[in-house]
C-alpha cells in the first residue's frame, strides 16, 4: 500500500479532448465537456486519495491561439462545471482557487470562480487549483515585475534572493512544490505549465485521451509515484 507516499501536490495537464471527440465524429466542444465529467472523476479520486492539492491546467496562455468559438466552449464548459459542483465542494471540503490573471477570462467564468473561491474559502481538505490563462513563463515574469518594483521601492527583502522568496513572489498563495505531474492524451511535454514548481516533479504520460481518464488512472499513477519514490531510498522527495 502506498498511503503514506500520497503526493501532496498533483498537477494536470488535461489533454486530447479534440482526438477524443473527432475520433467519434462528434464536435471538439463535446470532448471539452466530456472531459469535465474526467475532472469530476479524478477530483473524486484525489479526496480519496488524500491528495491535498490538484491543480488543472485548465486553459493556457498559448490556448487564446484556438478559433474563438472553442475558446468560448471551454471557457463555458468550466463555468457550467464550477456551478454544478459547488456543492458537492462545499459538502467535499474542497477548496477551489484561480490562479491566472483574471481579466481576459469572460465575465461569467470569472463570476462561477469568485463565488466558488468565496464559497469554499474555508475549507482545506482538498484545495483545486483552477489554472486559466495560466502559463509558466509569464508566472516567473511577473514575479520579476513583482520584485524589481519592490527593489525600486526599498521593500525587497535582503538580497541575494533566495528560493523561498522567490517562491513568495511567484505564488500568490501557499502553493506547495508539484510532487507530480501527468499529462493525458499521449504527448511528453509540459507545455509552460508550472516551471518553477515542477522543478522535482515526477512526471506521468497517459496515452489516452482525458475524457478517458478515470480516478483509476490517477490511482495507478500515484502508485508507481510511490514506488518510485521508494527506489530514491533515503534521497527525499527533492532528490536532496
Ligand atoms: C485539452 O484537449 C483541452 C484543454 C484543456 C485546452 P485538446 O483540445 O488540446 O485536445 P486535442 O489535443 O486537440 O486532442
Ligand atoms: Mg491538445
Amino acid at each position: 500500500m502506498f498511503e503514506d507516499r500520497v503526493p501532496h501536490h498533483v498537477a494536470i495537464t488535461p489533454d486530447g479532448n479534440g482526438r477524443w471527440a473527432q475520433r467519434r465524429g462528434l464536435p471538439r466542444s463535446e470532448g471539452h465537456r466530456r472531459g469535465a465529467r474526467a475532472l469530476q472523476d479524478v477530483i473524486g479520486g484525489a479526496l480519496g486519495l488524500g491528495v491535498r492539492f490538484l491543480s488543472l491546467h485548465a486553459f493556457s496562455t498559448e490556448n487564446w491561439k484556438r478559433p474563438a468559438s472553442e475558446v468560448a466552449d471551454l471557457m463555458d464548459v468550466y463555468a457550467d462545471y464550477l456551478a454544478a459542483h459547488r456543492t458537492y465542494f462545499q459538502n467535499q471540503g474542497v477548496r477551489v482557487r484561480l490562479l491566472g490573471s483574471r481579466h481576459r477570462i469572460p465575465d461569467r467564468l470569472v463570476r462561477e470562480i469568485e463565488t466558488a473561491e468565496q464559497v469554499t474559502r474555508s475549507n482545506d481538505r482538498l484545495t483545486f487549483v483552477m489554472c486559466v490563462d495560466y502559463g509558466g513563463r509569464s508566472d516567473l515574469l511577473r514575479a520579476v515585475d513583482r520584485i524589481a518594483e519592490d527593489a525600486r521601492n526599498g521593500t525587497l527583502p535582503d538580497a541575494p534572493l533566495d528560493e523561498r522568496t522567490f517562491a513568495r513572489y511567484l505564488n500568490r498563495f501557499d502553493l506547495p512544490d508539484v510532487d507530480l505531474l501527468l499529462r493525458s492524451g499521449g504527448e511528453t511535454r509540459t507545455s509552460n505549465f508550472y516551471l518553477w514548481q515542477t522543478a522535482f516533479s515526477e512526471l506521468a504520460f497517459l496515452d489516452k485521451p482525458w475524457p478517458d481518464v478515470t480516478a483509476e488512472d490517477l490511482r495507478q499513477a500515484v502508485s508507481r509515484y510511490a514506488s518510485r519514490e521508494r527506489t530514491l531510498g533515503g534521497l527525499g522527495r527533492q532528490g536532496r
